[in-house]
């Protein structure tokens, strides 16, 4: 059934593992996830950002995750991901989604908890819930020094003041991630005495993990091998992961990593099969690369497995 995250995200939490959120934007990425999601017992979060709903037309989206509903029965959250104003999250609220972003963490502190608390209102009243974000994800960051930290990176305090005072559901918070293959210049971190002080003063309260690719290096050296040019990819390296999901991070969002693994099995299935031109040799050889890498996050990274 399509389903909001408020349950999914109780669970997730005493029992200390996440909920993978992966964005969506055609068929093979959808049956891909679901087919992993479905031989691992595993609840999910679709998400569709307003560029995917741009891409596909939104309601070729939503038909087809009523599809995959429908075909896998597993429990399906449909999520809006960095919802940029009231208007964006409206229109998805009332074309069924059941759980939506609003991302107005480039605002100040005010202005953010004023959008977020309009959105949460108009949601909650339909039965959907709210993500919103608080502090800045990173560009580019190497060694980010502590006044810079302390610009971007989500203040613990103001984290408990803005899940207060609007009453949304879930948090997404800076803490060193980023979007995109390019997280780190040096070596990876991340600020998890940061995500300790916020768990600390929002115990039992869902966080979320944005810009949380591992960006594999299996799939980085593929395509560079078959003809790609993407050097010095790098992401979070998979037990930090783990450790955020003991920290109250209930939701982790993967996108660059689906685009990685899709994009390097066409890359070779093109190069292996040069006299080929039926589009489903490729898409299909990337559907099957997404299910097994979704199917590795589930049951190694984020431990929703057998959680249905
Ligand atoms: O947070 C960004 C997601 O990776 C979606 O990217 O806006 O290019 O669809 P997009
Ligand atoms: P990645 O670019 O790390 O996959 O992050 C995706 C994301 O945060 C979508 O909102
Ligand atoms: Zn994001």
């Amino acid at each position: 059934p399509l389903i909001t995250s408020k349950e999914l995200f109780k669970k997730a939490y005493e029992g200390n593992y996440a909920i993978g959120a992966f964005n969506v934007n055609n068929m093979e990425i959808i049956q891909g996830i679901v087919e992993a999601a479905k031989e691992e017992r595993s609840p999910l979060i679709l998400q569709v950002s307003a560029g995917a709903r741009k891409y596909a037309n939104p309601i070729y989206l939503k038909k087809l995750v009523e599809a995959a509903i429908e075909d896998s029965n597993l429990p399906i959250v449909l999520h809006l991901d960095h919802g940029e104003d009231f208007e964006i999250c409206k229109q998805c609220i009332d074309d069924g989604f059941t759980s939506v972003m609003i991302d107005a963490s480039h605002y100040e502190f005010e202005k953010n908890i004023e959008i977020t608390k309009k959105v949460v209102e108009y949601a909650h009243n339909k039965g959907v819930v709210v993500e919103a974000e608080l502090g800045r994800l990173a560009g580019v960051e190497d060694a980010v020094n502590v006044s810079e930290k302390d610009a971007t990176y989500t203040v613990p305090e103001q984290a408990a003041e803005f899940v207060e005072k609007t009453g949304v559901d879930s948090l997404a918070i800076a803490i060193g991630t980023s979007h995109g293959a390019y997280k780190f210049k040096g070596e990876p971190s991340l600020d998890f005495e940061r995500l300790k002080q916020i768990q600390k003063l929002l115990p039992n309260f869902p966080l979320v993990l944005h810009g949380a690719s591992t960006v594999l290096p299996e799939f980085v050296s593929l395509c560079n091998k078959y003809g790609g040019n993407i050097p010095g990819a790098q992401g979070v390296p998979e037990e930090m992961i783990r450790q955020a999901a003991q920290l109250g991070v209930c939701k982790v969002n993967i996108d660059t990593d689906l685009r990685l693994a899709m994009t390097a099995a066409i890359r070779k299935d093109l190069i292996d099969n040069p006299s080929n031109f039926d589009p489903r040799k490729y898409l299909g050889a990337g559907r099957t690369a997404i299910k097994e890498m979704v199917q590795h996050k589930i049951k190694n990274v984020l431990g929703s497995n057998n959680a249905i």
